[in-house]
Parts: structure tokens; sequence; C-alpha cells
């Protein structure tokens, strides 16, 4: 008994001094959703294991976790879309390196993704252990981790219908750093974005808003007012060179203490963080909810967003509001009452067919909630980031053209191939996208893979998109009963930019698998 003690007691004294996991560890990835740093934070006592693991797409909580020989398993809490999911890590020591197999945020078992992501998308990332190493992170201006159970509490207003800001009367066009850039962009990466927006005819096309996605924050001053980081060294000059270019700058930020992305949120700042991006001469806020679900229930989403449209509005400068919650707690229904100028209706799109089709081909039931000034926000474009066909970008560009979503480029506009600038400014489907009754278009008649989706057009004209989701080239139909048209019809295909006509009872085009046909069709 005394010799097993003995013996114990030297091998966890040996095994913890050659085996201790404590400190930062390292681990990078390159998956669906691009290059990934995934950081553990560790501390090991008494074989008990605490801290995080910090993802671009959220900080998790070890809330458990042993150390026993050389394995190790940790249980993280992840928030993923707005739900918060307890998921197992195991790993083990080998050598000077850490093999994980990670939590990744995603469905709960068995659960429908929430979002465009495809079915084993994400867990696709986790195939083959991470193997991490000791190290800094790079991503040095991530806020500290935070034990959300000890937060001051934030009063929410009573519900009251704001009035709108009168913005957005079309649905918004401009460029977004998210989808491309993640995280990693400075200062000069949005200088150039913006002259690449005149450079390339985009701004002539239509696209006005440069936005800051997450990322640019460091921490809060002593007054509490939220500073950029080094990357972001003067916002007020950004903003002025680039409202020099007849651009307009936009920014991110969360109603939670965290972003998705583990920078400093607005939670309890929400007045003074509207007064900052006023004072900078910021146009346009996308406001994320990422942490605020450790905080509050769904049933709580709007009178936080309420909260931050109030404090916009005193702070006097007109910004365009963006919700996205990912389509939760029925936004569509409240998103016009906190004075939102679009609402995310989906997850997050990755740049794949799957999560493209997913998305824009489930938008039809929420065509009645879009109108000037308050838009159904499918997520942003991919088209141009490489991981679809030209074919595919364009029903991509066609789609959310019919769906009157925003139209906000993700992709490294400063160079982009021919075949994406053509399809980023075809005037023809912008006009579309653009129209002034603000009408989206909903699936008017489906079979099998082809589909029909059509929206009025100012002027008695109509909008449609003969969609082939199939895997071979097909024979689409439009039934002009289903739009209650008949007679010659003037059509004009916006793709090929030729005018046809239509004598008869329905029009059938030939549509390339993944691809579309679009119609402008007039009496
Ligand atoms: C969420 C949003 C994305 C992006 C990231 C940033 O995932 O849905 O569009 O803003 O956060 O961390």
């Amino acid at each position: 008994m005394y010799r097993r003690f003995l013996f114990g007691t030297l091998a966890l004294l040996l095994g913890a001094q050659s085996k201790d996991i404590t400190g930062t560890w390292i681990a990078n990835r390159t998956g669906p959703m691009g290059d990934m740093e995934i950081v553990y934070e560790l501390k090991v006592v008494n074989g008990k294991i605490t801290g995080a693991q910090k993802m671009p797409f959220g900080d998790s909580p070890i809330v458990d976790g042993q150390f026993d020989g050389d394995d190790f398993e940790l249980v993280v809490e992840t928030e993923s879309f707005g739900s918060i999911q307890k998921r197992v890590v195991k790993g083990k020591i080998v050598g000077d390196t850490l093999e994980i197999t990670p939590a990744m945020p995603g469905p709960p078992p068995g659960a429908a993704p929430p979002d465009g992501s495809p079915p084993g998308g994400m867990r696709a990332m986790t195939s083959g252990p991470l193997i991490a190493h000791r190290g800094t992170p790079t991503l040095t201006y991530r806020a500290p981790s935070l034990d959300y159970k000890t937060l001051p509490k934030v009063e929410l207003p009573a519900l009251r219908d704001i009035p709108s800001n009168g913005l957005a009367k079309t649905p918004p066009m401009g460029w977004n750093s998210w989808n491309k850039f993640r995280t990693r962009f400075d200062d000069k990466t949005v200088r150039e974005i913006a002259d690449a927006m005149v450079s390339s005819g985009m701004k002539d096309a239509g696209y006005v808003y440069i936005n800051i996605d997450d990322g640019w924050q460091s921490k809060r001053d002593e007054k509490g007012v939220l500073q950029p980081n080094p990357n972001f060294p003067d916002m007020k000059a950004l903003a002025d060179y680039v409202h020099s270019k007849g651009l307009k700058l936009g920014i991110y930020s969360s109603p939670g203490p965290r972003t998705c992305a583990g920078y400093q949120g607005s939670y309890g700042h929400e007045e003074i963080d509207a007064q900052t991006w006023a004072a900078w001469g910021i146009d346009y806020l996308k406001y994320d909810w990422c942490s605020a679900s450790r905080v509050w229930k769904d049933t709580d989403m709007q009178a936080l967003y309420q909260r931050m449209g109030e404090a916009l509005q005193k702070a006097g400068r007109p910004i365009v509001y963006s919700l996205c919650q990912y389509g939760r707690s029925n936004v569509q229904e409240w998103g016009p009452k906190v004075a939102g100028n679009s609402w995310r209706t989906t997850g997050d799109i990755l740049d794949q067919w799957v999560s493209m089709e997913r998305i824009g081909f489930s938008q039809s039931d929420f065509a009645s909630y879009a109108a000037p000034g308050h838009w159904n926000d499918p997520d942003m474009l991919e088209v141009g980031n490489g991981g679809m066909t030209d074919t595919e970008y364009r029903t991509h560009f066609s789609l959310w053209s019919l769906l009157a979503a925003p139209l906000l480029a993700g992709n490294d506009i400063r160079a982009m191939t021919p075949e994406t600038r053509a399809i980023l400014t075809n005037r023809d489907v912008i006009a579309v996208n653009q129209d002034r009754l603000g009408k989206a278009a909903s699936r008017i008649a489906a079979d099998g893979s082809a589909e029909v989706w059509a929206r009025p057009l100012d002027k008695g004209a109509w909008a449609v998109g003969l969609f082939n989701r199939g895997p071979s080239e097909a024979g689409v139909t439009v039934k002009w009963a289903d739009l209650k048209l008949k007679g010659k019809l003037k059509m004009r295909d916006l793709w090929e930019h030729h005018d046809l006509q239509s004598l008869g009872d329905s029009y059938t085009a030939n549509v390339p698998s993944h691809g579309v046909v679009m119609l402008r069709v007039t009496k």
C-alpha cells in the first residue's frame, strides 16, 4: 500500500514535471471557413484543467477538464449562431505538441444546421487531429476571456416602436471584410478596397458601403471609449478617406460583451459606442448577437436591438442599422420596430455551392417582409472568392438580387477576375435588386431541380429567374399564368443582355447545371 502510494506520487511528480500542458497552445488549420488560428489556453492544477478554447468564431470557456497521464479531456462551452452547447475535446501530449480533436461549433448532434453550412461541412474541418504548439497568438487584440456570470446587469428597455431612420430605401450595396479576410485586415486594406471600388466601376454600378467587420477593436480607455487596435490607427481619418471617394464607411459590434471572434462588444456601452462611431463618421453598423446568447435569452433580443437602435438615433448621425442574429426569434416581425434596416435570416454563408444553395433557395417565405428601408439579409456575397464556378456565382448574384437582399461583395475587389467584375457590376441584374418597389421574389413554381422565382418590379414589369439546381443542363419553364400575364410579352435576358419575345403561354430556357436564366418581362 505504502509502496504503491510512493510510486504513484513519484510518477505523478515526474509526469507533472515533464508533461505539464499549462500554457498557450496554437494550432493552425485551413478549412471551409479559411485559415484559422485556434488557441488553447490551459491551466492544470492537480490534474484539473481550466482555461479557454479560442477560435475565429468565438471564445469558449473550458467548464471541466482532466489531465491524466498523456491524455486530457476538456468540456468546452461553445456558442454557435445563438445556441450554447457543451462539447468534449480530447487530446494527448506527443513530444512537445498536443494532438487535439477539437469541439467545433455547429448544430447539436442530429439536428440540421441552422445556417447555410453543408451537412458535415464544419465537421469536415475536424478530420484528423489538430497539432498545437506552444506559442503566442497572432490575433493579439482579442479581448481576454470573461466570466459571464459576474457581469454587471444591463437594463432592458420597455419595448416600443422606434421611428424608422429613413435610410436604405433600396437594399444596401457595398463590400464587407469578413468573407475574404476574416480578422486579418487593416486600414491599408480598407483604403485600397475603397480605391478599387472606384477604379473597378463598382461605385458607378451602385456600391457605396465599405464595411469593416469583426477584428478592428482593442480595449476601452479609462472613460469607456472603445479604441480601434493598431491595425486601424485613426478611424476618423479612415472615414474621411472613404468619404473623399464618395463612399461610406461601416463598422461592426455586438450587444454581447464579446463579438463572435472574441473582440470587445458593446455590452453596457451602447450609447458611448454609438457616439464614438458617429464622431468618427461611421455610416453603417452591423450588430451581431454572438456572446449575447451567454447573457440573455432569445426573447430579450428585440429589447437589446432596440437599445442600440435608440442609441444610434440619439447619436444623431444617419447610420444604416443591420441586425445580425441569424434569423432567430422571428426577427422579420420586429426588425423594423427597432429601426433595423436589414436583418439576417440565416447563419453564416460559406463559399460553397451547397451552402449558398441551401440559404438562397430557402428564402421564399420571407418575401412579404421586405420593403423599402427594411430588408431580409441572407448573408453577404461570396462571388469571386473561388469556391464556386462563375455559373454558380451568377446564380448567387441573381438570386440575391431577386430576393432584394443587401448586395455586399465579400471578395478581394483589388484583384478580381474580369468574370467576377462582370458579375458584380451587371447593371441589369442590379436594377432588379434596386427596384424602387422593394418587393422580394418568391418561388412561383418548382419541378424537381427546376425552379422559377419572380418578383414584381416598378411599372408592372416582372423579374423572373429560371434556376436549374440539378447536375446537368435542363429546360426550365415559366408559365405566364403563374404571374397573371398573357399574350405577347417583351423579355430581356439580363445575363446575355439581349431582347426576346414570348408569344405563347409559357417560356422555356435551357439552363446549365447550377445556372440561371434571368429575365425582365414587360407587356
Ligand atoms: C458572425 C457573423 C459573420 C461575421 C462574424 C464575425 O459569424 O454571422 O457574418 O460577422 O460573426 O466574427
